[in-house]
């Protein structure tokens, strides 16, 4: 042995029968999951520093949902295994670069960690070529996520030797993805050009993992008590009790109709959910019946609050409606919190591009009973035939693409009661856009058509915007709410 060279070595652990299986499988695909606590994550890192070590210049990429996930579950013990931080660098497995992320071994291989926190995170992976990915937390990723990593999954031409590519996952039930994952590895129902043949599923017990029986009798306690359905998935790993679907009911032929002629008598509200990373507005119209239809959609990132404002002003004159038409527009109190730095709210500055805008509450747990109860399904009969369908208050028009995605991917918290898990952030924009009208329309679904002026309460702050406003500013005003009552 050359001189200048030392020898490292890698105590590599004893894996648990599930934990070899998985790491012995060569499908296409292979996923190892369940219960809670098996040593899913244990085996998928191990898996990525045998492979590294194994074949000369493979390319790996790691990936969990979130950053911080990624830091606590794989950085850190990745570093530890791999003795990246040895004073003396020859005695490092790998060196690991920060910027980059990723573990360069001395032959060439390369362990990318990776995290999609927004549904379009996936994207910065087009166009790569990882031999093997690792998909930590699957049902935490989106079907779109998946589909597009597969692409990236694809020999990357750095190995020496003959590598078929391959896709490990590990998962528990209940999340974003429950459902993808649930069809290719447990109901085994593929589609295309899917082959069964390409997915193996080992499943994984807590009580499997003998160092966490022993040293953390407490973790399989707290699974034990866990609320029965959440019980029986994250202890027995059952796929079939709790996907954490935050609403189940939600049905495409229910729920989503195709755009109608506008009636005659309706009643027009805008509601809006603003950021810089996504302006997710709806045009709601009431039907004299009550029905709610959310007739249109705007869904644009990077507006500025003026930009916003014209956007939405746009719209509803290209809808055919004229802003006398627009009973109210309705966005949360948040708005209305001024910036420091800027000195105004994004209220302002709607305000000042001419988007008068109504204070609504941001209580999410009442919002959410609140879109339940649109979305609750009843069985009614026909008026005419008297036969029994089924219906909701609320019709989604089919052009409202993202609020159809959306909703039925949200995901119950997982510590509060009635909320909904607020990541993927991505997919709660449109969902807290309507939430903000249904808690308001809970709380006045007045059908009658009331006279202009009657609309609105004067509000303490509105009055001081009146009176602080330019002389454009008070005929709005005016205009739109009425006299000072
Ligand atoms: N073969 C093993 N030898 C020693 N310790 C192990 C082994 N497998 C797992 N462990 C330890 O058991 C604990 C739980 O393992 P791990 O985090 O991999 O489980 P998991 O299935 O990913 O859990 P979760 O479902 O919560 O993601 C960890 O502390 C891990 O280091
Ligand atoms: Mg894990």
């Amino acid at each position: 042995m050359p001189e200048n060279y030392v020898t490292v070595s890698l105590e590599v652990p004893s894996f648990y029968p599930k934990q070899e299986q998985f790491m012995l499988s060569k499908s296409r695909y292979i996923a190892y999951g369940g219960a809670r606590g098996g040593g899913k994550s244990f085996a998928g890192r191990w898996k990525a520093v045998l492979l590294a070590m194994r074949y000369d210049g493979i390319q790996i990429l790691l990936l969990r949902r979130t950053l911080a996930e990624l830091r606590e579950n794989h950085l850190v013990p990745l570093q530890r295994i791999l003795k990246t931080q040895k004073k003396n660098k020859q005695e490092r497995l790998a060196q690991y670069k920060d910027v980059t992320k990723e573990f360069i071994f001395p032959n060439g291989s390369r362990i990318v960690l990776g995290y999609c926190d927004n549904e379009k995170d996936v994207l910065q992976y087009q166009g790569q070529a990882y031999d093997v990915i690792i998909i930590e937390e699957s049902t935490h990723f989106t079907e779109f996520q998946f589909q597009t990593l597969t692409e990236s999954n694809r020999p990357s031409g750095l190995m020496e030797e003959a590598f078929k590519p391959r896709m490990y996952f590990t998962c528990n039930p209940g999340g974003v993805g429950h459902a993808w994952v649930k069809r290719l590895f447990i109901d085994k129902v593929y589609r295309r050009s899917e082959r069964a043949e390409d997915y193996t599923f080992i499943p994984s017990l807590v009580y499997e993992n003998e160092w966490l029986m022993e040293n953390d009798p407490d973790y399989i306690r707290t699974l034990e008590n866990l609320p029965e359905e959440r019980k029986q998935a994250m202890l027995y790993g059952n796929w079939d009790v709790y996907d954490g679907q935050f609403f189940p009911e939600f049905d495409r032929s229910i729920h989503v109709i195709e755009p109608k002629k506008v009636p005659d008598v309706f009643k027009l509200y805008r509601v809006l959910d603003y950021g810089l990373d996504m302006l997710a507005c709806y045009h709601i119209l009431i039907e004299t019946n009550g029905d709610v239809n959310v007739i249109h959609e705007i869904y644009e990132s990077e507006l500025i609050a003026s930009e916003a404002a014209a956007k939405i002003l746009e719209t509803t004159k290209k809808l055919g409606f004229t802003e006398k038409d627009v009973y109210l527009t309705l966005a949360p109190d948040d708005l209305w919190s001024r910036d420091a730095s800027l000195g105004k709210s994004v209220n302002d500055i709607m305000y000042e591009n001419g988007l008068i805008m109504t204070k609504v509450s941001r209580d999410r747990v009442a919002g959410w009973l609140a879109v339940k109860e649109l979305t609750n399904i009843e069985e009614v009969r026909d008026k005419i035939t008297g036969d029994p369908y089924k219906k909701a208050k609320l019709r989604i028009y089919s052009v409202c693409n993202n609020l159809i995605r959306c909703l039925p991917l949200l995901q119950y918290h997982d510590t509060k009661h009635n909320d909904v898990a607020i990541t993927p952030h991505e997919i709660t924009h449109g969902p807290d856009a309507l939430r903000y009208f249904a808690i308001f329309w809970s709380s006045t679904p007045t059908l009658e058509l009331a006279p202009r002026e009657m609309r609105m309460k004067w509000s303490p702050d509105m009055i001081d915007d009146y009176y602080s406003g330019d002389r454009l500013t008070k005929e709005r005003m005016l205009e739109k709410y009425g006299e000072i009552n």
